[in-house]
């Protein structure tokens, strides 16, 4: 949702603070702002991107070694200088940052008010530093000031503050993601690792209901009570240059490019060609459960639908559900229950919300996460990390691939089942990736279709997550119309829609019902529908086809793996020819904490 970073050292706080804005962005990106402090603190904040704050920064030398950033993606209030943070009291003697919701904000707010404070912005965040301050003039400390005003917050927040005349940041957490940075010649800490890897790969984790203290020579955390908390210090395997754009114009392209090495990634030990097995070490405990539910949300919802698929063909009834509709389904939820939650982030507050309530109810829970130290990770019985390695576009695009392979793997591992075609499958797969990567013509279907009124996606067993997910895909950073079906529904309505400025692309892969999906073909050209065939040949739907996007053969569960490759290439040509912020789609954060 927001990204909020801090740091206290003598490398720059300035630098430290706008690189640390830049690398949480893709957080949110309607306006950003920055706080630094010394005998008093100056505050720098702008709606827009982090190019209007740089042109509002002050000319000349920093002296302060203490700062806080935010980048934000509005909740309460809408963009504007005023409800951009950080957000101060009146007296200016304290600044914080905020990602999260203050649920009781208003009630807050109104006794601040009754007691004589006066507001400057529409946010819930701002009765955090009044409510600091309040405490400072009842006589606190600036620590416990702090930690007084996070005892009254009902609700999810990563918080960071400072004050004038101190060099130390202050911070606290609650549902909302925080780490800390361990330098050399300072501390950091932000919403997301890319804010400051570039400075540090040693970070610690902070858990909900910890607070830390950093200033430069020490990072100190305790609990609710104040007692000091044993932390770990541990090394983030990829570095600033995996979190790069790496001379793509883009980081989705970047990030498409990258499947091949996703999947290695994912895949590495985890699958021994020797043996024709697959073994996922952090799943070794976990037995054939009565019934698996997944939860989850978007792009991971598509992954959940496949995986769901997966463990039903192999005789385990799964189900995937979207997580913020979990806790409305009537659904028996008990120890025999393992409950999967795919997420990216690790941070989804629906998908959070899901797993706690599984937890609740006495389920196993397994995390399926590409973020180390997530918050799904910590909070989850299990966790199985699909390495991805960073990413930072926006619209998921190598975290899906990897969560469909880990989700394979999980398929196998928890039924015992090691299919010897599967296993070579994902040996073959990053090369066959590879080779669509380096044949696609995706930017020429793009740029055929670029004046589409809508563009339709429709696939069968296997491929009818993928066909969802190929919608989302263009909807999401092309701003356009576009809709994907389980290839069969199209008949029972969206066919209406079907004219000459539809395309309509089919997913035909052996092993997917391909003759059936070449009927649904049939209708569309029948109605005049242009289509798109992606294809790995089988039952010749070329034939029917205006265009096709080849697909190399492999296993029938993994085809739409890469059939998926090419649809993303479409939806980013499209984007790319009209000028889109593929990166950043309006509206759209990469991480989302609020339900
Ligand atoms: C779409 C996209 C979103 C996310 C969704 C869940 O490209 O990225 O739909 O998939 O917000 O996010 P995670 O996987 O982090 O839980």
């Amino acid at each position: 949702m927001c990204g909020i970073v801090g740091y206290v050292g003598d490398d720059g706080v300035l630098e430290v603070l706008m690189d640390g804005l830049s690398g949480l962005e893709y957080r949110g990106y309607d306006s950003a702002g920055i706080a630094m402090a010394e005998s008093s603190i100056s505050v720098h904040k702008r709606q827009g991107d982090i190019s209007a704050l740089e042109e509002a920064l002050p000319d000349g030398s920093v002296e302060a070694t203490a700062g806080i950033g935010h980048t934000r993606w509005s909740t309460h209030g809408p963009p504007s200088d005023a409800n951009a943070h950080p957000h101060t009291d009146e007296s200016g003697r304290v600044a914080v940052v905020h990602n999260g919701i203050i649920e009781n904000y208003q009630q807050l707010r109104d006794d601040l008010e009754a007691a004589g404070h006066s507001f400057d912005s529409d946010t819930d965040t701002e009765v955090v530093p009044h409510l600091i301050a309040a405490a400072r003039d009842d006589g606190a400390d600036r620590e416990s000031a702090f930690r007084r005003a996070i005892g009254r917050l009902e609700g999810s927040y990563a918080i960071a503050v400072v004050f004038s005349g101190s060099e130390t940041v202050y911070a606290a957490r609650n549902e909302s993601p925080l780490v800390l940075g361990v330098g050399d010649d300072g501390h950091y800490l932000a919403s997301d690792v890319p804010a400051f890897i570039e400075y540090t790969d040693r970070i610690i984790y902070l858990d909900d209901g910890e607070f830390a203290r950093i200033d430069e020579s020490t990072v100190v955390v305790t609990d609710t009570d104040g007692t000091v908390v044993d932390t770990s210090i541990e090394t983030v395997e990829w570095d600033a240059e995996d979190a790069g754009k790496s001379g793509y114009d883009h980081y989705m392209l970047k990030e498409i490019n990258e499947q091949p090495t996703a999947v290695r990634q994912c895949c590495g030990e985890r699958v021994s060609e020797l043996e024709r097995t697959i073994d996922v070490d952090s799943l070794s405990a976990l037995s054939v459960p009565e019934r698996v539910q997944f939860v989850a949300c978007g792009t991971s919802y598509h992954a959940a639908l496949y995986g769901a698929r997966l463990l039903r063909e192999r005789g385990v009834p799964a189900t995937a559900f979207l997580a913020s509709e979990y806790d409305t389904a009537t659904l028996p939820v008990d120890e025999s229950t393992l409950v999967v939650g795919v997420t990216q982030s690790g941070e989804t507050a629906d998908t959070m919300g899901a797993l706690r309530g599984a937890n609740g109810a006495g389920a196993t829970t397994l995390a399926v996460t590409n973020v180390v130290g997530s918050s799904a990770a910590r909070t989850c019985d299990h966790v199985m990390y699909v390495r991805a390695g960073p990413e930072i576009g926006v619209a998921a695009t190598k975290t899906f691939v990897s969560q469909q392979i880990a989700l394979a793997m999980l398929a196998c591992e928890l039924t015992d089942e090691y299919d010897d075609d599967l296993v070579e499958a994902l040996r073959d797969l990053p090369d066959k990736l590879q080779s669509i990567l380096d044949s696609s013509s995706g930017r020429e279907i793009a740029r055929e279709y670029l004046e589409a009124d809508a563009y339709f996606f429709i696939g069968r067993g296997y491929n009818a997550p993928v066909a969802l997910e190929g919608a989302l895909k263009m909807k999401e950073i092309t701003y356009k119309h576009a809709e994907g079906f389980p290839a069969g529904e199209l008949k029972h309505g969206p066919l209406a829609l079907v004219t000459d400025r539809t395309p309509v692309f089919a997913l035909v892969t052996a092993g997917s019902n391909p003759t059936k999906t070449i009927g649904n073909v049939k209708e569309v050209e029948t109605r005049g529908g242009p289509v798109v065939a992606v294809t790995d040949g089988c039952d010749d739907v070329a034939r029917y086809a205006d265009h096709v996007l080849e697909v190399p053969e492999t296993h029938s569960a993994l085809a739409p793996v890469l059939g998926n490759v090419q649809l993303q290439l479409v939806s980013y040509w499209v984007a790319n020819e009209l000028g889109r912020s593929i990166d950043k789609p309006r509206n759209l954060a990469k991480s989302v904490t609020v339900e």
